[in-house]
């Protein structure tokens, strides 16, 4: 169990490290739940933000709120969590949804975006400028390897992906002098509720997940992007450019 709640020091054994102060938003399923869980196991800080109440066990260094990321009230409740827990010096965005295309249904495609990419800018708004003022902290997007192709079946997801990862990225390079670090992460699928395709080839087990997201964290220097499985990468890109080819016909 970790001691006291600090920067990480690089070389420490996990019984030596100080305990991180670890935001995790979209965390009562999925990736967000076993990070969170991981994370609390290790002794970091954790508070966690979705819609529903936290599944888990109660535990003194955990905190939750009911929120929703699409609320008018989202920002302002966020900057109060903040100004009440204390900065976060990570930021994990896990919020998601992804809905099948019903073309009588196009608000079902309008909240995909409010949920996967205006929660994320909404999110970064908050807890950017407390990272920037202290030099330091990490803000980890959860986006997916679908923000390089189309969908007919699912066209928001795909969209809000793509923007996702192109503002994550620009704004990694926009801070990269600032001492704060932006991580984009582009899992292919990943075993929860949330991969409801009939196909999925090389799928990641959420502890898989949480295993590419812990060493994120942890890294010292974060990378900007981190894209996974690479040959899911590689087979996506194929899908996307047969893609592409079609609406140029
Ligand atoms: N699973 C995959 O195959 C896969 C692959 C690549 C990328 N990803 C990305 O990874 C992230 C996590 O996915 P997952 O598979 O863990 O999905 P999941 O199991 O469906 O969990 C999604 C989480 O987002 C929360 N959430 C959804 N809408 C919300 C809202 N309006 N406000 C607050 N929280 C909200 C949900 O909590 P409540 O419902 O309680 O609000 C839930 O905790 C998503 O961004 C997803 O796009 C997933």
């Amino acid at each position: 169990m970790r001691a006291a709640v600090g920067w990480p020091m690089w070389g420490l054994d996990d019984q030596e490290a100080m305990a991180m102060r670890v935001m995790v938003v979209g965390n009562s399923d999925g990736i967000g739940r076993a990070l969170t869980q991981r994370l609390l196991a290790r002794g970091d800080e954790v508070v966690g933000i979705s819609r529903s109440p936290w599944p888990g066990e109660e535990a003194e260094a955990y905190t939750h709120f009911q929120l929703d990321v699409t609320a008018d009230d989202y920002v302002e409740r966020l900057v109060d969590i903040v100004a009440q827990w204390g900065a976060p010096q990570v930021v994990v965005y896990c919020a998601g949804i992804g809905e099948l295309l019903v073309l009588e249904e196009l608000a079902v495609q309008r909240r995909v975006f409010e949920v996967n990419l205006m929660g994320a800018v909404a999110t970064l708004e908050v807890t950017l400028p407390p990272m920037l003022s202290a030099g330091q902290g990490h803000f980890v997007g959860l986006s997916s390897l679908a923000d390089t192709g189309l969908s007919p079946q699912a066209p928001s997801y795909n969209a809000s992906k793509a923007a996702m990862s192109r503002y994550l990225e620009s704004m990694a390079l926009a801070v990269a002098d600032k001492g704060v670090s932006i991580t984009n992460v582009r899992f292919g699928f990943v075993d929860t509720k949330m991969a409801k395709s009939d196909v999925r080839p090389m799928m990641f087990t959420v502890e898989q997940a949480v295993d590419r997201l812990m060493k994120i964290i942890d890294a010292r220097r974060p990378p900007r992007r981190v894209t996974t499985p690479l040959p899911m990468a590689a087979l996506v890109s194929l899908l996307s450019a047969l893609m592409w080819l079609k609406l140029m016909i």
